[in-house]
């Protein structure tokens, strides 16, 4: 079931999104789209991290985004794109008029019955649905410890992509697990922490101790203690689905 309240958490925040979240790897959008395409819809958008991969694949690329400000700052950074205001449930866009349509970070925000009606709709028959979510190397110790201070109930992350299994009208053909790494600073990554869900809707106290035991953790670990930057590995998990 969705946590309403988390997954409009995004709705106030667009710079800070965009400044501090990480990107996602070229080969993730390799693997959505090995042949360009006439047209591909990223739903859930936000501030384009993953739109922009789109570009040079299809000849025409849609973004859909329910937050207003990172629409605005989507529309700013990639002004070739179609922003449009939409949802998941209800796509902005005609039957049958895009190839692909791709979900960075953000599938797990809907509700899945609706989400996959509305995606199947809009797809051409054949279309491709590509699912991807960046998540914590489980070989990183530190940062696994701060996705844990983040979120302690759900262990490593809330982006998480065990919703990507069966999805009524699709086939899965391909799941791809793409290994990065990042150069971070540090004050970057204790910022990037302060643009989840979880640091969103807590209050200021709540932040402040969240926030200290980042610090506790980083100072902790050999890999970061009294380093201003570091290197932060990433999965990038992709799964790539045929609408049938
Ligand atoms: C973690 S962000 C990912 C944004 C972007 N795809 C990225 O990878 O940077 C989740 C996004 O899903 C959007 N979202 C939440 N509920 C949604 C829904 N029902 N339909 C479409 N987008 C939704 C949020 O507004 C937010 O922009």
């Amino acid at each position: 079931m969705v946590d309403v309240t988390r997954a409009r958490s995004f709705e106030g925040i667009g710079e800070e999104y965009d400044r501090y979240r990480p990107g996602f790897p070229q080969r993730a959008a390799d693997v959505i789209i090995p042949e360009s395409v006439d047209a591909a819809l990223d739903l859930g958008a936000g501030t384009g991290k993953f739109t922009g991969l789109l570009l040079g694949r299809a000849a025409r690329v849609i973004a859909v985004e329910p937050s207003a400000p990172m629409l605005a700052v989507l529309a700013r950074n990639l002004p070739t794109v179609d922003a449009r205001s939409g949802s998941a449930e209800s796509i902005p866009a005609p039957d049958g008029s895009v190839d692909v349509v791709s979900v960075a970070q953000a599938f797990h925000w809907f509700d899945r019955a609706a989400a996959s009606a509305e995606i199947a709709r809009v797809l051409v028959p054949g279309g491709t649905l590509g699912l991807l979510w960046n998540r914590a190397d489980p070989a990183c110790a530190w940062d696994l410890a701060c996705h844990r201070v983040a979120h302690p109930a759900v262990g490593a992350d809330d982006d998480t992509s065990a919703s990507a299994t069966d999805l009524p009208g699709f086939v899965l053909d391909l799941h791809e697990e793409v290994r990065w790494t990042e150069r971070i600073t540090r004050e970057d990554y204790l910022r990037r922490w302060g643009t989840v869900s979880s640091f969103l809707v807590a209050d200021d106290a709540e932040r402040a101790a969240m926030v200290a035991s980042l610090e506790t953790v980083l100072d902790g670990a050999d890999e970061t203690r009294g380093k201003a930057e570091f290197d932060l590995p990433h999965l990038t998990d992709v799964f790539r689905y045929r609408r049938v």
